[in-house]
């Protein structure tokens, strides 16, 4: 078995994976490399979602009842692992909303009613980059068609980065926001953080991160990264679906209007007006995704007893090989950076003139799972002219041994079409 420094024991975490141990296609083992459109749950979480239902579900911040107190005390608790996991100076900054998506829309939403200065309206720019998942391109193009708002993107280069020459000229005086995403969930370039903040911080926007590829894989420090807003999700670090977090500055969750109206994130209501709860309850109406925050808080439990730096360093040792391998095969192109250096551990390529879709399903039938398609990116397979991609993409729990399989999967597609 090949052995690469860095890795982590994949045996023992593999045991904590029960799907992980199925055979599909006629006893084919599984290789499940589609890690970047969700994980795989462990035990732990699985457990504490039963535990939940079995034992204390009850809607929160409503009753008196004993169950009502202690599905209150899980949510919030939760609540509590979130804000440590992300090093948040206040627990009151973490808002749970049911995906990274909402987490993007929600923000868009804040700025679009608020009142100055950090109203986005007809004299004023949005950034975004031409590498967004189209949860933070979508939002942002629905902003600026309803304030008159202009919006603006970094371009790519081409291997697979941001294009910051011009930084001077995207991000003005007029910005009010600039929103990106930190790892790349088609690219798995990582981008450089500190030089977009720096010069958004010159003009004085606003910046949002899109951690939806990185909170999973990396250690994530919130007042390390000096963004205004962190936005990512649940179900692709080992929690369930229906789960996400936006991190915001206190003093802006303060400032900022709601989106969403409804029950218990009001003070008062009367038939003309209502005063709003301080955040985060401002921005959860409505019963909030009380299991899932709880099954959230077990699979930060878990991350951590492995730790972010270890899973980090697996990755990255992961990723290493997995370019090299990958570089054996003719005719395949990655499509992103083609070293290890500054990127994530998704890998998408295409394989000669083969259609994605087509190396998917080859790759299925040997029990191999990966995703094909745009990947809810579009613009970056427009920018370099290709229809799909194939996308690889690791986990904690994945080998180098899974690699091999994908390598060698990917000799059966090219001998399968000739
Ligand atoms: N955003 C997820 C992906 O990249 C679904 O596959």
């Amino acid at each position: 078995m090949t052995q690469l420094p860095g890795l982590l024991d994949t045996e023992a975490i593999r045991k904590d994976f029960p799907v992980l141990d199925r055979l599909v296609h006629d006893g084919k083992k599984l290789v499940y490399l589609d890690n970047a459109a969700t994980s795989q749950k462990p035990r732990q979480v699985l457990d504490a979602l039963s535990e939940y239902y079995e034992r204390y579900n009850a809607n929160v911040h409503r009753g008196v009842h004993v169950l009502a107190e202690e599905a209150t005390a899980l949510y919030e608790g939760a609540r509590d692992k979130v804000a440590a996991f992300i090093n948040a100076p206040s627990r009151d900054e973490v808002i749970f909303t049911k995906n990274a998506s909402e987490s993007l829309n929600l923000v868009a939403n804040m700025l679009g009613w608020a009142d100055e200065p950090y109203r986005v309206d007809h004299e004023t720019e949005i950034v975004i980059t031409e590498m967004e998942h189209h949860s933070n391109i979508v939002p942002w193009q629905l902003l600026a068609q309803r304030t008159g708002a202009k919006l603006k993107w970094f371009g790519l280069t081409d291997d697979g980065r941001l294009d910051l020459s011009n930084i001077d000229e995207i991000i003005t005086e007029k910005t009010k926001i600039v929103s990106f995403v930190l790892v790349s969930n088609i690219l798995g370039t990582v981008n450089p953080v500190e030089t977009i903040i720096r010069r958004a911080q010159e003009v004085g926007a606003l910046v949002c991160i899109d951690a939806s590829q990185a909170a999973p894989h990396m250690p994530l420090d919130v007042q390390a990264l000096q963004a205004d807003f962190v936005a990512f999700t649940g179900h692709k670090m080992c929690g369930p679906t229906g789960i996400g977090v936006l991190w915001g500055r206190q003093e802006l969750l303060e400032d900022l209007p709601p989106f969403l109206g409804g029950g218990e994130m009001i003070e008062t209501v009367s038939m003309h007006s209502s005063t709003y709860a301080p955040a985060p309850h401002k921005f959860e109406a409505g019963t909030p995704p009380i299991a899932q925050a709880v099954g959230l808080g077990a699979a930060i439990d878990y991350l951590q007893s492995i730790g972010m730096d270890n899973i980090l360093a697996h990755e990255h040792a992961l990723t290493e090989y997995a370019v090299q391998r990958l570089a054996e095969v003719p005719d395949l192109r990655i499509i992103g950076p083609t070293t290890a250096e500054d990127r994530g551990a998704a890998i998408s390529f295409t394989l000669g003139d083969i259609h994605p879709h087509d190396v998917g399903q080859v790759l299925d039938e040997q029990g191999i799972a990966v995703r094909v398609g745009h990947h809810c990116a579009r613009p970056v397979c427009l920018r370099y002219g290709i229809p799909a991609t194939t996308r690889a993409s690791f986990y904690l729990y994945s080998t180098p041994a899974e690699i091999d399989a994908l390598v060698e999967g990917l000799e059966h597609v090219r001998n399968f079409f000739g």
